[in-house]
């Protein structure tokens, strides 16, 4: 590690642009305990495209809303301000990073893998009867820290190898070191920046290594098994093992004991269900993403 990589990547993390007004808008209607459904609409309808974003995911199989969401002030009450929050920020984060020119391949299996987690971490979050869109945001940009780092040493971080790939020990050292941080750690100070809500940052700036989490482990821990599992949906060659058990077993030898730890409910055949569960979601709710890009 060297002082001017650390300096680099501090300028760098402070030159994104702001989050745009709307999500800054509903961050702070969000925050403050008096404010009113009339409040976050005011905060939204002058985004009409936020606007047409969130009645269409609010309408998509994701939410799976017995009867259709037709208005903002509709979607506000269904929905509840905290998932509100978490579509709008998503799209903000989303709509920053997207832009990003070349390496196509390997950009669109960053973001293959980043729906995914996004999806199964949602999976996870709704057998828990916890916010899944919130879970499902946190899957969405756990690694946006990885495209912080390229943005910023476009020579030295090289897509094939990080972008995509299931980050070892070694490379997580590795990164440490030639970086001054970690991709975890870079997402975390963004996002700071950007005054996200504090649970949210912590389960990403730790999903890696929850059992290290200062505050609530169980939201980092949801996304850490769910960016695992993820890798097992997706990379064919997952260390050889042939059900979810087995490699979640390999990844997380104690898995059991930190999911109790952390307050969790534990089930032998929970892993199973939800890598079913996501396998049957995921063709439904690819349309997911084409909102978010849209
Ligand atoms: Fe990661
Ligand atoms: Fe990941």
């Amino acid at each position: 590690m060297s002082c001017t990589t650390l300096t680099a990547i501090s300028r760098s993390i402070d030159s994104f642009p702001a989050l745009p007004s709307t999500a800054s808008k509903v961050l702070k209607v969000t925050n403050d305990p008096e404010s009113s459904a009339r409040d976050m609409m005011e905060a939204i309808l002058p985004d009409q495209a936020m606007c047409v974003a969130i009645l269409k995911v609010a309408n998509s199989a994701f939410f799976g809303q017995p009867r259709e969401v037709s208005s903002l002030e509709k979607a506000v009450m269904v929905l509840g301000f905290n998932e509100i929050q978490s579509i709008v920020l998503g799209k903000a984060v989303f709509d920053i990073f997207r832009h990003i020119s070349g390496f196509k391949e390997d950009m669109d299996r960053f973001w293959n893998h980043s729906f995914n987690c996004g999806l199964t971490a949602k999976v996870i979050a709704q057998s828990l009867y916890l916010p899944q869109g919130s879970f499902f945001i946190g899957g969405l940009i756990h690694d946006i820290g990885k495209l912080a780092l390229f943005m910023t040493f476009p020579n030295d971080y090289p897509p094939p190898l990080w972008l995509a790939t299931f980050p070892t020990p070694l490379m997580e050292k590795n990164e440490r070191m030639v970086f001054a941080l970690n991709h975890e750690q870079v997402a975390g100070r963004l996002l700071k920046r950007w005054f996200f809500p504090s649970p949210l940052i912590q389960a990403i700036e730790f999903h890696h290594a929850p059992e290290m989490s200062p505050g609530i482990t169980a939201h980092a821990l949801i996304l850490s098994v769910a960016d695992s599992m993820t890798y097992f949906r997706t990379c064919a060659s997952s260390m050889d093992a042939a059900t979810i058990d087995q490699y979640m077993a390999k990844i997380y030898p104690d898995l059991q004991s930190i999911w109790l730890s952390a307050g969790l409910p534990w089930m032998d055949d929970m892993l199973h269900n939800w890598h079913e569960q996501v396998n049957r979601e995921h063709h439904t709710n690819g349309i997911l993403m084409n909102l978010f890009s849209s």
